[in-house]
Parts: C-alpha cells; sequence; structure tokens
C-alpha cells in the first residue's frame, strides 16, 4: 500500500493520435531538451525569455520564503515602526532585540520584495508593499492566520489524500468534516456540538479582512434601487452595517448560525441602527430564511460549502425573496472560462484544508444559481477581483419546492 510520502510514478501514456495533441508532445519534449535550454540562453533573440521565465520559476521556487520573511516582518511589527520613523539596522536590532547580522538579512530580504525601501543614512523605510499591510489589519490577520496553512501545506501530498485531517478545518466549526476513507469527507458536522469560542474566533477573523469586500460592494452594485437587503452568512454584521450607514434609505437584515447571530446582535447594539437592523439566528440547511428583503447578499459564504449543501442554501434564499427579488453573490473565484487566476491556487488550498467547500468559476456558480431558479444572472464587474468577483441573479418564478419548514429565530 502506497503511504502519504511515497512518490507518485505514472504509467506512460500510449502516443496520441490528433496531430495536434502530438506536436504539443513533441513540443513539450523539446523544449526540455539541455541542448535547447542552452541555445536559448546563448541566444540574443532568446536570452530575455529564458531569463524571464527562470526568475519567474525561481519566485516560485523561493515564494515561501517570500511568505515568512513577510510574517517576520508581520510579527515583529517592523512595517509600523519604519513607517513612523525610518531606522538603521543597527537602531532595529536593538529595538528588537535581534542580532544585527541576522536582521540584516531580513531587511536586505524585504527590499527585494518590495516590503521595505532603502533610505538615506542607510536608514530602511516602508516599501510600496509595506505599505497597504500597515494600512490593513486584515491583510496582518491573513498573514498570521496562514502560519495555520502553512502548516497544512508542509505535506502538499498529505493535504491532498486526507484534507480532512488539515489543521484548519477544525477551526471553521461548521465546515469540518469527520473523516471516512482518505480523502473523502463526510457531510459537514453539526455545529451544535461545537464550543462557542470557535464561532467567537472565525467570526472576528472574518470581519477583519471583511473591509475588502465591503469596498468592492459599495463600488459596483446600485443598493439604491432596493429597500431591504437580507445577508446570509452574515458574520459579525461589518456588511450590513456599512451598508446601512452608506445607504440611509434601507433597511438591513442579518442571517447566521445562532451562535455568531447572538454575536452580531450584541456587536451592533450600539450603533444608531436599531430601527433599520434585525438579527435572526438559524441554519440555512434547516431553517427558513426571513422573508421581507427584496435584495439577499451572500458574502464569501458559498465555497466553504460542498455542491449540495450550496443547492439547499440558494434554493432557501430563493424562497424568501419575492418575485422580482435579487441575489447578490461575492465571494473569490476561479478565473472565468477556465482562464488562469493568480489568486486561485491560494483559494483552492485555503478551501481544501479548510473543508468540504471549493473555489468555483463563475459559470459553476451560474449554473447553482439557475438550479435553484434564478434567471438574468450576470457578473458585476468590480474593480479589485482578488478578494472576491461579484453575480447577480433574479428570482422571476415561483420557487420550485419548500422542504424547509422551521422558523429562524428573531433575535433583535
Ligand atoms: C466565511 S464566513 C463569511 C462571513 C461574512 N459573510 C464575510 O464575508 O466576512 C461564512 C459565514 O457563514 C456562516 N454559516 C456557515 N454555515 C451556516 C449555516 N448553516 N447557516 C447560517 N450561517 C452559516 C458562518 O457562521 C460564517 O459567519
Amino acid at each position: 500500500m502506497q503511504t502519504l510520502n511515497e512518490p507518485v510514478s505514472l504509467a506512460a501514456q500510449p502516443t496520441p493520435r490528433h496531430w495536434r495533441a502530438r506536436l504539443e508532445q513533441q513540443l513539450d519534449h523539446w523544449m526540455t531538451t539541455p541542448t535547447l535550454q542552452r541555445w536559448a540562453t546563448a541566444s540574443w533573440m532568446t536570452r530575455w525569455l529564458v531569463r524571464r521565465r527562470a526568475e519567474r520559476l525561481f519566485g516560485l521556487m523561493a515564494g515561501f520564503v517570500h511568505s515568512q520573511v513577510l510574517l517576520a516582518c508581520v510579527r515583529l511589527q517592523l512595517l509600523q515602526t519604519v513607517r513612523s520613523t525610518p531606522r538603521t539596522a543597527k537602531d532595529l536590532a536593538q529595538q528588537l532585540g535581534l542580532p544585527e547580522s541576522g536582521l540584516q538579512s531580513l531587511l536586505d530580504s524585504a527590499v527585494s520584495i518590495g516590503l521595505l525601501e532603502r533610505r538615506h543614512g542607510d536608514r530602511f523605510g516602508l516599501g510600496p508593499l509595506g505599505a497597504p499591510v500597515v494600512a490593513h489589519r486584515g491583510i496582518r490577520d491573513m498573514v498570521e492566520h496562514n502560519a495555520t496553512l502553512y502548516e497544512d501545506l508542509r505535506d502538499p501530498l498529505a493535504l491532498l489524500r486526507q484534507p480532512g485531517q488539515a489543521h484548519m478545518n477544525r477551526l471553521w466549526p461548521y465546515a469540518q468534516t469527520t473523516q471516512g476513507a482518505p480523502g473523502v469527507s463526510t457531510p459537514e458536522a453539526d455545529p451544535a456540538r461545537v464550543d462557542g469560542d470557535a464561532f467567537a474566533h472565525y467570526s472576528d477573523l472574518m470581519s477583519h479582512s471583511q473591509p475588502f469586500v465591503i469596498d468592492e460592494l459599495l463600488a459596483s452594485y446600485p443598493f439604491a434601487d432596493h429597500r431591504h437587503v437580507l445577508d446570509v452568512g452574515g458574520g459579525l454584521g461589518g456588511w450590513v452595517t456599512a451598508l446601512a450607514r452608506a445607504h440611509p434609505h434601507l433597511k438591513v437584515s442579518l442571517f447566521d448560525l445562532p451562535e455568531v447571530a447572538r454575536l452580531a446582535a450584541k456587536a451592533s447594539a450600539d450603533q444608531g441602527l436599531q430601527d433599520r437592523l434585525s438579527v435572526h439566528g438559524g441554519s440555512f440547511t434547516e431553517d427558513r430564511l426571513p422573508t421581507g428583503a427584496d435584495l439577499v447578499t451572500l458574502l464569501r459564504v458559498a465555497h466553504d460549502h460542498d455542491d449540495d449543501t450550496v443547492r439547499q442554501l440558494l434554493h432557501a434564499i430563493h424562497l424568501c425573496l419575492p418575485l422580482g427579488g435579487s441575489l447578490l453573490l461575492a465571494e473569490p473565484m476561479a478565473g472565468p472560462q477556465g482562464e488562469p487566476s493568480a489568486t486561485a491556487p491560494y483559494y483552492h488550498f485555503y478551501l481544501m484544508a479548510m473543508g468540504p467547500g471549493r473555489l468555483r468559476t463563475p459559470e459553476e456558480l451560474t449554473a447553482l444559481m439557475q438550479e435553484a431558479g434564478f434567471t438574468h444572472i450576470e457578473p458585476v464587474p468590480n474593480p479589485m477581483p482578488l478578494h472576491a468577483r461579484l453575480l447577480v441573479g433574479r428570482k422571476t418564478r415561483p420557487t420550485s419546492a419548500a422542504p424547509l419548514t422551521r422558523e429562524s429565530v428573531h433575535l433583535h
């Protein structure tokens, strides 16, 4: 039997029959011959291309070191320190209690990857990529949180074979899988059996990275056309409160698991929105969603769940909307029509380690929305589709069947 760390060997395939596949195979063979590599490096015509590819490949090979340089900068609060006053390596070594020679390597590395910049008098100041890290707590939290994902990726084959064993899986109670056969996740765990701290921990983390998505939504979608917005899986309520402030005519509601809804009710109690905000606790797999909203928003929720759960969720949303109502879905997506996307590897592995969910293409999400009964589904272009892409769909016909009967709990 194969163990987790054994290399994988694949049987040779017969020569393909199609001329194009044969040509591609021939090119692959040619591109990997040392003679061609040497020739392409020596020739002035191709050298620039070889160099550019070699640098990109080196970046891939060394990427984990870059991430750890970033983590060290975040843990030492180095970027915040040099933002107020650029400092020399000696100053910083004294202040941080680190040996100067090691720190010098960290500083040089941080300059090379754009986190820091050299300033006059041998000082180090904030670099172009360091500035957003200082500006956004959400980035620093994600860098720190990535330490857990990093543990899970130490042996990528073990993760591929047994995703349910990942450390990340334990951080998200609603996404936990109980391990069946290796690599096969069984149905999602019952959130009612998980301790309350876990809900507070992941909800805090999500609320710190939510401002990126909030900015995208407010900049891209005409909320003025609606009167009541329900946010499903709304977490601690950062989105609904920001929305209510930006559009004073709107009523807003939030629905999340009872433990999270209680935290959201507490967090929003003193925001002066009592007349316009309601919070509901329940599970979208078991409870009916509250009615009354003409727009439902779904931010970073579907990607946490397997297709069957997403079907239940979208069905529940379709059911709670009036005819003419809309669903606005926002989450990271794979490149449309299978296009490569720079952010896809991160989200693929993040979601694999987290549990039963997956990164979907806009086409896959569109198909799931169509299955639930939504029509007129289209992308909403947004300025920075890094943290989320947006899709909107409408309810133009009654919902086909209604399997959910339990009422959700109105908390405040
Ligand atoms: C990744 S978080 C996103 C939170 C927020 N929308 C955001 O973008 O920051 C997913 C949210 O879905 C909620 N959730 C997961 N399963 C749920 C269920 N069965 N019913 C209701 N909410 C659920 C979680 O509690 C969590 O708040």
